[in-house]
Order: structure tokens, then sequence, then C-alpha cells
């Protein structure tokens, strides 16, 4: 890494200019003016135009290559240029114990502090009625609308449910506040685990988390499953809850499914079919997945995404599904 130190005095072009010939940026001037570098940067990158899915990702990868180029110094989490905040427990949360210096992209620091702050304060999940504390690295729920079809879809009888891939617990949280006696929630992250635990414990539910890849030992009547749901190669931290390379999750969780399941049980998985908008994915191999792992469909329900950035046509799907 060819690395230049740079402060106040540096211009946006002339920084992007450096970044072009290859030199990585590391600020030692006041904190609040990196920022505005980094803005400016930003501004001076090329939007994204049409193209499909493979021409967005390559434009995101160049974007995040030259805003990752500005670092920012830490000792034992703690920044000491000019006012800086104190992100000594945001970047305990993020990155563990203090261990010395870091390197960390700006970019990635105002990221660990925007997810302290989330954590912190949390997000309301009306199907709970409580509040979800997200963890850096975590999906958050913060699309209600496949929540709400978890919680408002009727219940099969179920003593014990999985769900699996549980994230911030919250799906686990939904099943468990319904009344099932039984919930065991599995995550193959271990930040997942950590977070979903701690959000049970706050909301009071008895449920069974466990680091796993995929199942539990153990049968249940109900298993529940929100898989990553863009089958492409995951790049950042948080890619690992959105992408899903070569469907293997998927395809893993589907042609597993039944050997964890009660003969008389019911599998749910909730799908966004933004794939199929992409043309990653066709309606058909998904039904095939179905029918190869000897899954019926029983039901389909279906909800429009309200969140920002989901696109007009995507619909996210409860699939019940029955051997
Ligand atoms: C789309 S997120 C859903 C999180 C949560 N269930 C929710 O609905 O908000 C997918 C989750 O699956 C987890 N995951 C991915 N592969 C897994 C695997 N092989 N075994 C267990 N969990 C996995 C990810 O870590 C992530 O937390």
């Amino acid at each position: 890494m060819h690395l230049i130190t740079v402060d106040d005095t540096i211009s946006a072009d002339r920084a992007l200019r450096l970044i072009d010939r290859g030199s990585t940026l590391l600020w030692e001037g006041d904190f609040q003016n990196a920022k505005q570098l980094l803005t400016a940067l930003r501004r001076r990158l090329p939007a994204a135009r049409g193209g499909g899915f493979r021409d967005h990702r390559r434009h995101q990868a160049l974007r995040a290559r030259v805003l990752n180029s500005l670092l920012i110094a830490t000792s034992d989490h703690t920044i000491s240029l000019r006012r800086a905040p104190d992100v000594r427990q945001a970047c305990l949360e993020a990155y563990g114990r203090p261990d010395g210096e870091r390197l960390i992209p700006l970019r990635e620091l105002l990221g660990v502090i925007g997810a302290h702050q989330l954590r912190h304060e949390g997000i309301h999940v009306e199907a709970l009625n409580a509040r979800i504390h997200p963890h850096y690295g975590v999906f958050a729920p913060t699309r209600s609308e496949y929540v709400d079809l978890v919680a408002d879809h009727p219940l099969p009888t179920a003593t014990v449910a999985f769900d699996i891939g549980t994230g911030t617990g919250v799906l686990a949280a939904v099943l468990a506040q319904r009344g099932v006696p039984k919930v065991v929630a599995t995550d193959n992250s271990e930040r997942a685990v950590a977070c979903a635990s701690d959000n049970v414990r706050r909301l009071g539910l008895d449920v069974e988390v466990v680091e796993t890849d995929l199942f539990p030992p153990g049968r249940a009547d109900l298993i529940v499953c929100n898989p990553p749901w863009i089958p492409a190669r995951p790049i950042s931290l948080l890619d690992h809850a959105v992408y899903d390379e070569d469907s293997r999750m998927l395809h893993g969780f589907l042609n597993g499914v039944r050997e964890h399941l009660n003969p008389s049980g019911e599998v749910w998985v909730i799908l966004s079919d933004l794939a199929e908008h992409l043309g990653l994915r066709s309606r058909s191999d998904l039904l095939t997945g179905f029918q190869y792992a000897g899954l019926r469909v029983v039901g389909r329900f279906s909800a429009v995404p309200r969140h920002r950035r989901a696109r007009d046509e995507e619909v996210t799907s409860l699939w019940r599904l029955c051997p």
C-alpha cells in the first residue's frame, strides 16, 4: 500500500487524483473536515448508469475502492484528531477488545458509529410491540413486511419451532411471543448469535440460540427460514445476510429440512423475488428446488416491501411447504 499522509489543506480533486494513481490517504487533519472530504469525493464519483446487476455491482466495487482509500488511525480504539468523536464503545462492539494501532477507512468507521447508535436505540418492531437491537454486521429488521408475514400467518399446531439463520432473532422472538412453547434459533455468524441472544434476553423470551451451520439437533413442527435472497458472491461483512452465492444456503436448507421436520410439520420460507427481477434466479428454479427437496407448496402469502430502496415490482412471500 502506498500510504500518503494528508490534512485539511488537500482539495477533493487532488485527493481523487492521488487515489486514482493508487495511493491510500492517511488523514492527519481535523476529523470533521475528513468527513467533508469524504462527502466531496462521493460527489465526484460517477453515478450508476442503468445496466444490469453485474454492472451495478462493478460500479459499487469501484466506489468502495475509492471511498475506502481515506484512512483514520486509531490507537486502542481512540482517535487523536481534532474534533474526533469518542469511538471506544462503537469500536469495541465492532472489532472486539482494543488491540493497539489500527488504520480504518473513514467510511467504515462512520458505519461502525452508525451501527453503535442503531444498537443503542434499537428498531421498533410493530409485530413485537418492542425494540430489536441489531449488532454491527447483523441483518437489521428495517423492513417490516417480512416480519408481519410471520406474525400474521395462522400458526400450525407446533410444540417446537426452529428459526434458521436468525440474525437479530426477530422471527424467533415473534414465534415465541405467539406462544410456541420451544423455539430454537440458529445462525452460522458469531455476531448474529450474540445479537439474537441479547435480544431474546432483553425481551424476556425463552429462545435457545445456537451457533451452527443451518439446523440444530432434533426435529421441529415448524421450521422458518428467511435466507439471504440474492444469489451472488458476498463481498462485505453485511453482504453475507443478503447474498447467497449459488443459492448455497437456500438449497442446503431445502435439501436438509425434511430430516429435521416432524412428519406432519410445516416449513415457512420467506423470500423476496428481487433475484427474479434481476434475472439471477427464475421462479421455475425456485419451484424445482422445492420439488427436488420433496416439499409441496401448500400456500403462498405475499407482501409488498415498504422500505425506501425496494423496487416497485418486488414482492416478499411466505412460502408454506409440506413434505
Ligand atoms: C436475510 S438474513 C435473515 C435474518 C433474520 N432471520 C431476519 O429475518 O431478520 C439471513 C441470515 O442467515 C444467516 N445464515 C447464512 N448462512 C447460514 C447458514 N449456513 N447457517 C445458519 N445461518 C446462516 C446469516 O448470517 C443471516 O443472519
